[in-house]
C-alpha cells in the first residue's frame, strides 16, 4: 500500500528519504513526495505524479536540502492520483507537513468541521485533515507531541502517520500508528522512520516497532514513546538479522523471480535447529515456539485458522497436515469472512494465523476475535515484530527473509513448512504419529532444497511451456488431496501477475461445472504426481483432453498415460506425498512467472494490488 519514510541526523535528510522510497517502491505507487526543513527552520514540500526518480529530478530542481524530512509513496484510495493528492500535505500555514498510510474513516466529518473554521483545502484526500487538525490544536497543546496526542483522539479509522513543524526549537518527527506498520530505526546520532523494515536495514538492524497508540518523538539523538495514555514508556529494541542483500535483487530481473530462486535456502533454514534426534537417532521435532500455546501441556481439541490469500492457501494445507498427522479437526476461514462473522469457537481450540507480514487487517481483527474468546493462539509469521507476532500467544517465524515482490513465492513454502513442523509436534506429544514416521517425512524434509534446485534446473523447459500456453484465454489448476490448495495458490500466482483469469480446485469437482470452460485455449495444469487418487485424477485429465482444452501435466518421470492425455509435462522429483506440495509450488510459481513475463507484465507491482494490506 503506501510507504512511510522519515530521517533525523546528520545526513542529508532529502536523499535518505528519496533512498528508503526507493526501496518501498516495490509496493506499488502513483505518486511521492518529500517534506524537509531546511537549516533556517523552513520547510519545503516537492511531489510528484510517477515513480520517484520524478520527485528526485522536482527536489534537485528546487534545491531542497534538509536533515530533517519525512517523505510518502502513496497508492490512491481518496482522490485521484495527482501531485495534488501527493503527500506530504500542509497546514494553512504552511508549517506543519504530514504524510500517512491507512484511512481515516471520519475524514468527512472532520473536513467539514475544519471548513467552518476557515480551513483551506487544497487536496481531496482524507489525510489533509490530519495536517489542520495538527494546525488547529498546536497552540492550545503547545507542542507537536501534545497536538498529535490530541489529533489522535479524534480520528477513526487505521492509520500511520508522521509530521514535522517547521519552526520547532528542536527539530523533531512525531509519528504514531493505529492499524498500519511503523518502524523506527536507531543509528548513531540519526534516527530512521519506515512503515517496512525494508526500507531501514541498509543503514541500521537496531529497530523498534510502534504498537498500536504508541506516539513517538523522534530526534537525532534517540526516540522517546508515549502510549495511549500519555505516559512515557520503553520500547524493546529488536535486532534485524535479515542481511542487507536479502532484499536487493542480486541481479535477476524481478524481486518474485529472485524470491523463487530463494527457496532452497529458506527451505534448509526453516529447519535447521528445529530438527533433533532422538536416542535412537532418530529426527524429532520439539518446537519451543509452541510452549506458550499449549499451557499445561495439554493439545489442543480443535484449531480455527482464518488468513488470506496465499496465507489462506498454506492455511489449507496446515489443515491437512494437521488432520492427517496431529489428528487435530482444523477450520480454515477466509479472514475477511471470519472477522465478521459468528464462528463457533470452543474453550479448549486454538487459532492459527498464518501470515507472510503479520499486519494484514482482516488476519489482525480475526485473530482479536479469537483471542476475545480466549482461544490460545499460535502466529506463523515471516516478519519480527509485526503485529501479529505481538498479539499472539506464541509466534513460529519462518525466518524466509524479506520478501518484496507482490506475489508470494518463498513466504508460503515457509508457512507450509512451519505448519508441517507444529503438526509433527504436536502428532508427537499425542501419538498420532510414529516416531519412524516422523524421521522419514523429516529425513524428506532436509532433502527438499536439492529436490527444489532440480525444479529450478528445469526452469528453461518451464519456460518453454509457459511460452506456449502464454496466449490462452484462461487457465484451471486442477488437484486432488492436499494437492487442492497448491492447485488454489497456482491460479492466484499466475492471475495476479499475469492478469489472466485462472481458476483453482478440486479435480473431482470439474463435471460440476469448470468444465464447462473447456475448449482449446483454456488450459488447464493438473498436479498429477503420484498420490492415492493418482488413478481419479487422470480420469478428469481424460475428460478434458477428450474436450480438445490443452493439458499440461505436472508429474514424476515414468507417469503412464500422460504422452496421449498432456500436450506438455513438466517432471518434478519423487518425494514424499506429504512434501509433494512444496516441490510442485515451485514449478507452478515459475510456471505464473514465465507467463506474466512473455506477456510483458509488471512482475514485481501488479495492478491494484499491495504488497501488504493493512486496510480492509
Ligand atoms: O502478509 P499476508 O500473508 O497476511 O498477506 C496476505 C495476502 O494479502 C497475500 O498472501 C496475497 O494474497 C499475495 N499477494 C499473494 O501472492
Amino acid at each position: 500500500m503506501c510507504g512511510i519514510v522519515g530521517y533525523i541526523g546528520f545526513r542529508s535528510g532529502v536523499a535518505e528519504c528519496l533512498r528508503g522510497l526507493e526501496r518501498l517502491e516495490y509496493r506499488g505507487y502513483d505518486s511521492s513526495g518529500v517534506a524537509a526543513i531546511d537549516t533556517q527552520g523552513a520547510l519545503a514540500v516537492r511531489r510528484a505524479v510517477g515513480g520517484v526518480a520524478n520527485l528526485s529530478q522536482s527536489l534537485e530542481e528546487a534545491g531542497v536540502v534538509g536533515k530533517t524530512a519525512i517523505g510518502h509513496t502513496r497508492w490512491a484510495t481518496h482522490g485521484e492520483p495527482s501531485e495534488q493528492n501527493a503527500h506530504p500535505h500542509v497546514d494553512c500555514t504552511g508549517r506543519f507537513a504530514v504524510v500517512h498510510n491507512g484511512i481515516i474513516e471520519n475524514h468527512a466529518a472532520l473536513r467539514a468541521e475544519l471548513k467552518l473554521k476557515g480551513h483551506k483545502f487544497r487536496s481531496d484526500t482524507d489525510t489533509e485533515v490530519i495536517a489542520h487538525l495538527v494546525e488547529e490544536t498546536f497552540e492550545d497543546a503547545g507542542t507537536l507531541l501534545g497536538a498529535v496526542q490530541q489529533v489522535v483522539e479524534r480520528l477513526r479509522g487505521t492509520f500511520g502517520f508522521a509530521v514535522v513543524y517547521s519552526e520547532g526549537e528542536d527539530k523533531e518527527i512525531v509519528t504514531t500508528r493505529s492499524g498500519s506498520p511503523l518502524v523506527i530505526g536507531l543509528g548513531d546520532d540519526e534516527v530512521f522512520l519506515a512503515s517496512d523494515v525494508v526500507a531501514v536495514m541498509e543503514r541500521t538492524r537496531r529497530v523498534l516497532f510502534l504498537e498500536d497508540g504508541d506516539v513517538a518523538v523522534l530526534r537525532p539523538d534517540g526516540v522517546t514513546f508515549y502510549d495511549q495514555a500519555g505516559a512515557q514508556v520503553e520500547r524493546d529494541v529488536t535486532e534485524i538479522d535479515w542481511s542487507a542483500e536479502a532484499a536487493e535483487r542480486g541481479g535477476f530481473e524481478h524481486f518474485m523471480r529472485k524470491e523463487i530462486g530463494d527457496q532452497p535456502g529458506t527451505v534448509e533454514r526453516i529447519g535447521s535447529g528445529r530438527i533433533l534426534f532422538d536416542h535412537k537417532g532418530r529426527r524429532r521435532v520439539e518446537l519451543s515456539e509452541l510452549d506458550a500455546l499449549l499451557e499445561g501441556g495439554t493439545v489442543p481439541s480443535r484449531i480455527a485458522a482464518a488468513a488470506c490469500g496465499t496465507s489462506y492457501h498454506a492455511s489449507l494445507v496446515a489443515k491437512w497436515y494437521l488432520e492427517r498427522l496431529a489428528k487435530i479437526p482444523t477450520d480454515v476461514f477466509i479472514a475477511s469472512e471470519f472477522r465478521y462473522e459468528e464462528p463457533l469457537l470452543g474453550q479448549t481450540d486454538a487459532f492459527l494465523s498464518i501470515s507472510q507480514s503479520g499486519e494484514t487487517a482482516d488476519t489482525l481483527a480475526s485473530l482479536a476475535l479469537a483471542r476475545e474468546t480466549k482461544l490460545a493462539s499460535l502466529a506463523i509469521c515471516n516478519v519480527i515484530g509485526s503485529r501479529l507476532t505481538r498479539e499472539a500467544d506464541a509466534t513460529f517465524l519462518t525466518q524466509a527473509g524479506p520478501e518484496v515482490g507482490v506475489a508470494s513465492t518463498k513466504a508460503f513454502t515457509s508457512q507450509v513448512i512451519a505448519s508441517l513442523l507444529v503438526a509433527l509436534d504436536l502428532g508427537l506429544r499425542r501419538g498420532s504419529v510414529s516416531h519412524d514416521e516422523a524421521d522419514a517425512i523429516l529425513a524428506g524434509l532436509e532433502r527438499l532444497p536439492t529436490d527444489i534446485e532440480r525444479v529450478l534446473d528445469d526452469e528453461a523447459h518451464i519456460e518453454a511451456v509457459a511460452r506456449r500456453h502464454a496466449n490462452a484465454r484462461a487457465f484451471l489448476f486442477l488437484g486432488r488431496g492436499v494437492q487442492v490448495p497448491v492447485a488454489l495458490e497456482g491460479a492466484l500466482k499466475l492471475k495476479e501477475i499475469s492478469y489472466t483469469p485462472a481458476e483453482g480446485g478440486a479435480a473431482g469437482e470439474i463435471k460440476h461445472g469448470p468444465i464447462a470452460l473447456i475448449d482449446p485455449e483454456v488450459s488447464t495444469i493438473f498436479l498429477a504426481t503420484p498420490s492415492p487418487t493418482h488413478r481419479k485424477l487422470m480420469a478428469n485429465m481424460s475428460a478434458i483432453a477428450a474436450r480438445k482444452g490443452p493439458v499440461i501435466a505436472i508429474a514424476t518421470p515414468g507417469t503412464r498415460g500422460l504422452d496421449t492425455l498432456a500436450q506438455d509435462v513438466i517432471h518434478v522429483p519423487h518425494v514424499r506425498y506429504e512434501l509433494q506440495p512444496l516441490v510442485n509450488t515451485v514449478v507452478l510459481q515459475l510456471l505464473g512467472y514465465h507467463v506474466a513475463r512473455t506477456l510483458g507484465r509488471e512482475i514485481d507491482k501488479p495492478r491494484n494490488l499491495a504488497k501488504s494490506v493493512t486496510v480492509e
